[in-house]
């Protein structure tokens, strides 16, 4: 199905049905720009954490497969496996050690075994079942083993003054929710949440690209305005002339505003104890 979401329910559509269709021309550069703000801290975080040769490692909702490229590419782990709901952007650019598995990771079946590092980024936000999900990614992980999650926090307001971009931040956020479910208010909790699984110990980071014009932070919201348009004019809270307002401050030099981060939450699996 695409076009209008499933069902009369808010969020009842699906991420890549609703909005971020991967066959609507331009979606992997999107997802490229959001990559290309974000892998740096991404990686880094990942080779700190000891992400390395003999680590097998599932990428999870791996879009066009950047991070799982660059484990293999920079980090040298001895195996990838990158799972998506669509994989035309991941066997565009095969490299050596990296595996693809066309999956709907919502399936209660999801098990495709077990690995030392488990990564998704910018994927369970837009998925209702995420509490769910949670658990049974940490499932996934190997003893030993570490779930590495990253996604939005939204870092405007009621305090932080009326712009062109707070205006249609607010309005894509809310017009996501109703669409396909996208909802980053939990996201500070995912120390907690992962705690919960028994992971141990935890940790969290936030890391916020500035939003200079041209950059890449300041494309990604850019072409995600234009793609989720339909479903921020449905919230009656902006209309067209405030989107094309919006667009055009975030590349001028009349920008001044905070991007939403990326909170990085991770936490380890317990060795097994010895028998
Ligand atoms: C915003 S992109 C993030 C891509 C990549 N993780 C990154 O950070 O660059 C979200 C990705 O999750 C995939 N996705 C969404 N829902 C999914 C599901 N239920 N099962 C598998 N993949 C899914 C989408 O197809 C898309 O490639």
């Amino acid at each position: 199905m695409t076009g209008a979401p499933r069902g009369d329910a808010p969020g009842s559509g699906r991420y890549g049905e609703a909005v971020f269709r991967p066959e609507q021309a331009g979606e992997g550069e999107r997802i490229d720009f959001g990559a290309l703000a974000y892998d740096d801290f991404t990686m880094a975080r990942l080779r700190a954490l000891g992400v390395g040769p003999g680590w097998h490692c599932l990428d999870v909702g791996a879009g066009t497969g950047t991070v799982s490229r660059r484990l293999l590419d920079e980090a040298g782990v001895t195996s990838v496996l990158a799972v998506d709901r669509d994989l035309r952007f991941l066997t565009e650019r095969p490299v050596p050690g990296l595996e693809v598995l066309e999956a709907d990771i919502t399936a209660p079946d999801f098990a495709p075994g077990r690995f030392r590092l488990v990564h998704a980024r910018f994927v369970l936000m837009h998925l209702p079942e995420r509490d769910r999900l949670i658990t049974a990614l940490a499932e996934l992980v190997a003893p030993g083993g570490v779930l590495v999650l990253s996604d939005a926090v939204d870092l405007t307001s009621d305090r932080t003054p009326s712009t062109p971009y707070t205006s249609v931040m607010r309005a894509m956020w809310q017009g996501l929710r109703a669409t396909i479910g996208t909802d980053v208010s939990w996201v500070p909790s995912y120390p907690h949440l992962l705690r919960g699984t028994g992971l141990m110990p935890v940790a969290a980071e936030i890391q916020v690209p500035p939003l200079l014009p041209g950059s890449p932070i300041s494309r990604f919201w850019a072409d995600t305005w234009e793609r989720s348009r339909a479903a921020m004019l449905a919230t009656g809270l902006v209309d067209d002339a405030a989107v094309d307002a919006a667009v055009w401050y975030l590349g001028s030099d009349e920008c001044a505003a905070l991007s939403a981060g990326m909170l990085t939450a991770w936490g380890w699996k317990p060795q097994e104890a010895p028998r």
